[in-house]
């Protein structure tokens, strides 16, 4: 029996894309073992969005450039595009390069190995199709991920991903929903649909879907109880995403809207393709919204040229929008993009500093936002025990961890929807009790 192992770094996209290589080794006759010492195929999907996420892959490599004989060594996703064959030179053990896009040329490439040919590589972007497989290996029994979209048009100045992922390919909206019905009839409750710019979906059958047309007819599926959607550029954000959710509960009242600078002179260097003015716009549908939609996003510190004005533009606009939560990254300069030509400006302890200031800000929000949950009852789909606790770990609608006992009851769990009343809430976290 042929043995592999598997390693993912980076975003949601990577995880499942994933679930779908692990099930076409399984579907080629390979067994997943769970470390690499055991595994006679060692594949890391890796991811380059930042220079400390790249480095990763090369510090797992580097551990084994000495005891990894007999193991063959595969570098898939973001870095293997982005690198291509200049991995061969820095890890002359590896044998296999090959990025997301090629994906479907992966049972060739695995018997090119097995034949023998000691390179082989699936690095051409020119590509049409989306990477579909029906032996996808799903990690979580209850919610499942499907790629509505694949690559990214946009060109924002610092970001990899187009060179990495390709250009924007979208499934027909057919697939999407067969999908969709299959996952229910498997007892999966919670789907998240997946894309760079999941908005920026267009189906290319005749049906011609947008993207809120798809969510909302994914939010009917019979059997299925949730429907997030990540990630959103604003660009492509339009109101009647706002009413789909507005419409049908089963679509969680929650929107990722990164919004990378609350400075519309940035934003512009950026490329990001709207203003503040803009971005506000769109904050508001959702602050007018009948439900309440939790709103999070991810903010870039540090951008070539931005100076402490701009840098307050952003606190100003976390003030104002409140959001949920973000994430906050210091600018990493990318081979290939647009802004590399714009050198590193930004010290990194000032970079530091910024990053600093703005997650204490961010965490006061958070305190103040979170303590209006207090005393309501939240539906949450239970996720597991932890042990340490004795608390059940939930989710809510809004993408809120609730960690909640459940008095007198012994019965599993995981999997189900119940609702539980919040006692206490933190700036990362809810803890209540369960309501019968
Ligand atoms: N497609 C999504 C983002 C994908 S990358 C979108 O358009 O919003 C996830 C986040 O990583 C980005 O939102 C951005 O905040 C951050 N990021 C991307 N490139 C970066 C870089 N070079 N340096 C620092 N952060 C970066
Ligand atoms: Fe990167 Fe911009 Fe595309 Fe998002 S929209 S993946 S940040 S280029
Ligand atoms: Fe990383 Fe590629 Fe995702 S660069 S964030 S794994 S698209």
């Amino acid at each position: 029996m042929k043995t592999f192992y598997l390693e993912t770094f980076g975003c949601q996209m990577n995880v499942h894309d994933s679930e779908k290589v692990i099930g076409t080794l399984v579907g080629q006759g390979y067994a997943q073992v769970e470390t690499p010492e055991e595994a006679e195929l060692v594949l890391y999907n890796t991811c380059s969005i930042r220079d400390k996420a790249e480095q990763k892959v090369f510090s797992r490599l580097q551990q084994f450039k000495k005891d990894g004989r007999g193991k063959t060594f595969a570098v898939l996703g973001c870095v293997a595009q982005q690198e291509g064959e200049k991995i061969f030179e820095k890890a002359p053990h590896v044998s296999m390069v090959c990025g997301s896009a090629s994906y479907n040329k992966l049972p060739e490439l695995l018997v090119q190995l097995e034949t023998g040919h000691r390179r082989v590589t699936g690095l051409s972007l020119d590509t049409e199709d989306t990477f579909e497989t029906p032996l996808t290996r799903r990690d979580n029994p209850h919610r499942a991920y499907i790629t509505i979209i694949e690559g990214c048009d946009k060109s924002c100045a610092y970001c990899v991903v187009p060179f990495t992922r390709g250009p924007e390919r979208s499934r027909t909206s057919a697939s999407v929903i067969e999908e969709a019905r299959g996952l229910a009839a498997a007892g999966y409750t919670e789907i998240q649909l997946l894309g760079q710019n999941v908005n920026s979906y267009r189906d290319p059958s005749p049906a011609g879907w947008d993207f809120s047309t798809l969510l909302e007819n994914v939010g009917r599926t019979p059997g299925i109880r949730r429907v997030r959607f990540t990630t959103s550029h604003p660009r492509d954000f339009v109101r009647a995403i706002v009413d789909a959710i507005d419409q049908n509960p089963a679509l969680c009242n929650h929107v990722h809207l990164p919004v990378q600078s609350g400075s519309t002179r940035m934003l512009e260097a950026m490329q990001r393709l709207y203003t503040r003015e803009e971005y506000m716009r769109r904050i508001e549908w959702m602050k007018s919204a009948r439900r309440p939609i939790a709103i999070t996003t991810d903010i870039i510190v540090g951008f070539p040229g931005e100076t402490e004005a701009d840098f307050d533009a952003t606190l100003a606009l976390i003030d104002e929008v409140e959001y949920d939560s973000i994430f906050s990254f210091k600018y990493s300069r990318r081979p290939n993009t647009p802004a590399l030509a714009l050198g590193d400006q930004i010290p990194e302890d000032e970079k530091g500093r910024r990053l600093t200031i703005l997650q204490e800000r961010q965490r006061a929000i958070q305190i103040r936002r979170n303590a209006r949950y207090v005393g309501m009852v939240e539906e949450c789909l239970v996720e597991g025990f932890n042990k340490a606790t004795g608390q059940w770990i939930g989710r809510t609608s809004q993408n809120k961890t609730l960690n909640f006992l459940s008095v007198g009851a012994s019965e599993e769990l995981a999997g189900r929807y119940v609702p539980v009343r919040v006692t206490r809430a933190g700036p990362n976290s809810l803890a209540g009790e369960r309501v019968n």
